[in-house]
């Protein structure tokens, strides 16, 4: 009797040994290689020879190597003019993007707390904030709150923040190293800054891929982006080489003013392409809206006001990952 052997199904069959051995002339032959030569690729392998349960461990690694551990896309909302809708833009914006179905975190790094408040947080109530991931390297997870979106919460302690970090090594890059524990559970990291180019900014853009840049407009407002562009210069050259501007967004436009569409020109004049397709227009509903805790489109969902962000949404995603 010749040894069990298997057949192509994977059943075990016996071969017998009277019958005739044309089978086993056919099997490859392992030192045959000599004679093989002339056949070139066509010739079998050494590692075609090992058990396929053997080369599991090639396929696993291939695979691994094939899917890169997806990033969360980090955006900046920035402008160091107050009252732009900075605030208003990163969380209608992020909850726009939890809408598609992706996950999104918000980070308040204003010390007016304004986007904490917005999801209807108490910034003077919080216990552990920004202040003490920035200051004291807490872990960012443990100040996360779930609300619409999840959002890592300013305390009014957080405007101490820049003068606590200043005499730390690294203190660019506090939110950078911060975010690294969290990068892999979100799709979008949504980051309002305040209305300075201080630390706290820097933070920020040193963190991001992209900047949004909310500009109102009106003439005066637009001035201060030429002085936004140069800090950001600054840190692509020291800091953070990749990030760049996404786009600018025109925000709280009243459309029936001349003034307003003449700005939105000299936009578009001096800034190109980065201006945004999308408009975010005048509405009253963006400032009930954080009065009730919730984004606009959580409290009119049917909103024009609420679309205006779900177009912002497309138009960012239509752009692409920058990874
Ligand atoms: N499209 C809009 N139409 C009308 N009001 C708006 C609009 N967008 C924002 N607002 C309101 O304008 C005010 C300023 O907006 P927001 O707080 O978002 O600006 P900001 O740039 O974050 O301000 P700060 O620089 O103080 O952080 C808020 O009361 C907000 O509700
Ligand atoms: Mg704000």
């Amino acid at each position: 009797m010749v040894p069990p052997t298997t057949s192509p199904a994977g059943e075990a069959v016996e071969v017998d040994a009277e019958a005739p051995a044309v089978e086993v002339v056919e099997e490859p032959a392992l030192n045959a290689e000599a004679e093989d030569e002339e056949e070139g690729d066509a010739r079998m392998k050494a590692i075609d020879l090992i058990a396929p349960t053997r080369l599991d461990f090639l396929k696993e690694k291939e695979a691994a190597e094939e899917e890169p551990v997806k990033t969360a896309e980090v955006i900046a909302f920035a402008n160091q003019k107050g009252g732009v809708a900075k605030t208003t833009t990163t969380l209608n914006l992020a909850v726009a993007f939890a809408e598609s179905g992706y996950r999104v975190l918000c980070i308040d790094l204003d010390p007016q707390g304004n986007l904490t408040m917005s999801q209807g947080i108490d910034p003077d109530k919080v216990e552990k904030s920004l202040y003490d991931v920035l200051v004291n390297d807490m872990p960012i997870s443990e100040i996360i709150v779930k609300r619409e979106i999840d959002i890592a919460v300013a305390s009014i302690d957080l405007a101490g923040a820049e003068i606590a970090m200043s005499t730390k090594i690294g203190r660019e890059r506090s939110l950078e190293k911060a975010l690294k524990e969290v990068h892999g559970e979100y799709d979008f990291v949504c980051i309002d800054t305040p209305p300075s180019l201080g630390l706290l900014t820097i933070n920020a853009l040193t963190a991001a891929n992209k900047v949004i840049v909310p500009v109102q407009c009106e003439y005066l407002s637009m001035r201060g982006l030429v002085q936004l562009q140069n800090t950001l210069r600054m840190i692509q050259e020291n800091l953070n080489p990749d990030v760049r501007i996404e786009g600018i967004l025109p925000t709280m436009l009243d459309t029936r003013t001349i003034h307003a569409k003449e700005a939105v020109e000299i936009l578009e004049e001096n800034f190109g392409d980065l201006v945004f397709q999308s408009r975010i227009k005048k509405a009253i509903k963006f400032a009930e809206a954080p009065v009730k805790g919730s984004s606009v489109l959580k409290y009119d969902s049917d909103s024009s006001a609420a679309n205006y962000y779900r177009e912002l949404a497309k138009e960012v995603l239509s752009h692409g990952s920058s990874q």
